[in-house]
């Protein structure tokens, strides 16, 4: 039985996500577009060889969240084109055998959406409660200590009706009320919408928030440190959210997403945005009988310490974690952090790129990733992002700058003179037309990975084992599937280092030090400072 046949396509792929605003721009108008998908379609399939995109939102929207602020969730915004234009992306797209993943933001919608118009207009009117609508406390304060992830309290009063509405994000971000019958019945015909369209799946924003305590009690304050290591969330980590999210009652929401996606054929999926390090919490959403999210996304990696015990740590936990017959995943860049080039250095991302892509696991790359793209410097007059408004030092315009395809002006993704945020500084040297020439490029790194993986039944479904007997500062583990042996090993130290893998013997086929591929060995390793490869 071949590992497709044991397999869904969602546990084999690797997903490359788009965000479309700054992918390609086809109309000249500095932002990107569905038909600057289309176009690149070839460089999915075949210069990368993904086996799926997400796209970032493209529907309808005042852009307050760039698109994470949805006024229509049933068609696309005229930026990015038309409804026919993504028919024809899906159909591009499943030509050339690739798989479409979309954003779904269920929690909130645009304060401009229609639903949203008729909650506010009064407190009798019948979409009232698809919002979370709450008298202010007698003195004037929120109803309770929520916060917003992007500063301040998370209720905003409005005056029209005198009473507060709950945004877990902006104010122009409304919650809708997950506990509403009818909301829940609105959102999965939304599902259905672009299921019908032939969509493959979703990747489901802040998926957690869609259930929070029906008490809405106070969150208590956090005496520990900030929850994320490589980006602290500001103000809102003076809280553990423990009332405002996460509420059990978020795994039947899940079993219900799952069902409608049990409606069709070839299967579908979707996976869910969390930001979850607790393994034992993480794992339980794929569900107690695999019958909720997927892939609850698992951002473990962007969280490490870049260290063979602090990358160790979190694989050995993931492993120990995902129930049997689930699948792991692992991201290591998105649109909401600093880019990975920046956060890791040139060695490290090349070491990200050899984990991404041999670890027992879906994984998901951020567009630009493969050419080690650097977090822009986004001058003040330029900024974009809301988040930079209230805190500066947190907002993610630099990881969103446009993808780098040449190194012309508009870096081959415009003809305008400025686009929507300016290109990056380092796009002479790092942009796909340079790195395609280059054999030691970030962008060919990736590409030999990405074949290697194709053609190898190890990488993409074989076990994983760590090795244990490896100098501190090394990680490597085997990948196997019966009769195929892959190891893989990564040197953390600026120091060469030899591992011993008695009984192990083969080729390093690829390295992030190209002149080691070709080499064969036997027994022992011998890893150049930085290096990391993978061994048949
Ligand atoms: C998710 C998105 C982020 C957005 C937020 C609110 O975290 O990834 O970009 O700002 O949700 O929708």
């Amino acid at each position: 039985m071949s590992d497709r046949e044991r397999h869904e396509w969602w546990q084999t792929a690797v997903v490359y996500q788009i965000y479309p605003r700054s992918f390609r721009d086809t109309t000249g108008n500095g932002v990107g577009d569905l038909r600057g998908v289309i176009e690149e379609m070839d460089y999915l399939s075949d210069t990368l060889g993904v086996d799926a995109f997400w796209l970032s939102p493209f529907y309808p929207s005042p852009m307050a969240d760039f698109g994470y602020d949805v006024s229509d969730y049933r068609d696309v915004h005229p930026l990015f084109g038309d409804l026919s234009t993504f028919d024809r992306l899906v159909a591009r797209a499943h030509e050339a055998g690739l798989k479409v993943i979309i954003d779904f933001v269920p929690n909130h919608t645009s304060d401009q959406h229609p639903w949203f118009i008729e909650s506010r207009s009064s407190r009798e009117d019948p979409r009232r409660d698809w919002y979370v609508w709450r008298d202010p406390k007698p003195d004037g304060s929120p109803p309770n200590n929520w916060l917003s992830v992007f500063g301040g309290s998370a209720w905003e009063l409005d005056d029209r009706t005198g009473q507060c509405y709950l945004h877990s994000f902006l104010k122009e971000q409304p919650e809708l009320d997950w506990r509403n019958p009818a909301v829940r019945a609105a959102l999965k015909e939304v599902m259905r919408f672009w299921l019908d369209r032939q969509v493959d799946g979703f990747r489901i924003d802040t998926v957690l928030f869609l259930m929070k305590d029906p008490a809405e009690r106070d969150n208590p304050p956090n005496v520990g440190g900030p929850r994320h290591l490589h980006k602290p969330l500001g103000a809102y980590d003076a809280q553990v959210h423990e009332h405002d999210q996460g509420h059990p009652d978020v795994h039947q929401v899940f079993r219900e997403v799952r069902a409608v996606l049990k409606e069709y054929e070839p299967p579908r999926m979707a996976s869910g945005e969390m930001h979850v390090f607790d393994w034992t919490e993480w794992g339980s959403y794929y569900g107690a009988d695999l019958d909720e999210l997927n892939m609850p996304t698992n951002f473990g990696l962007l969280e490490a310490p870049w260290t063979a015990m602090g990358v160790r740590r979190v694989v050995d936990g993931v492993e120990a974690a995902v129930p049997p017959g689930a699948w792991p995943n692992y991201v290591l860049g998105s649109h909401d952090d600093p880019r990975l080039a920046t956060r890791l250095g040139e060695h490290g991302s090349r070491q990200a790129a050899v984990l991404l892509l041999t670890l027992r696991g879906s994984p998901t790359l951020y567009y630009g990733d493969e050419l080690g793209m650097r977090e822009a410097e986004i001058p003040p007059e330029r900024r974009q992002d809301p988040w930079s408004l209230t805190e500066p030092e947190l907002g993610r315009d630099g990881c969103r700058t446009p993808m780098q395809w040449s190194p012309d002006p508009g870096a081959g993704f415009t003809l305008a003179d400025e686009p929507w945020l300016p290109v990056g500084g380092d796009h002479a040297a790092r942009n796909v037309r340079s790195q395609l020439r280059d054999p030691d490029s970030h962008l060919n790194l990736y590409r030999r990975l990405l074949a290697l993986r194709r053609g190898s039944a190890a990488l993409r479904t074989g076990s994983y084992q760590p090795l244990d007997d490896v100098p501190p500062d090394c990680f490597a583990f085997e990948r196997s599937r019966g009769a195929e042996r892959v190891l893989v090993a990564v040197n953390f130290s600026p120091e060469p280092l030899s591992v011993d893998v008695p009984g192990f013997a083969g080729r390093v086929a690829v390295s992030t030090h190209r002149k080691s591929e070709g080499c064969e060995l036997e027994g022992a390793l011998r890893l150049l400072p930085h290096e990391a490869v993978v061994v048949l």
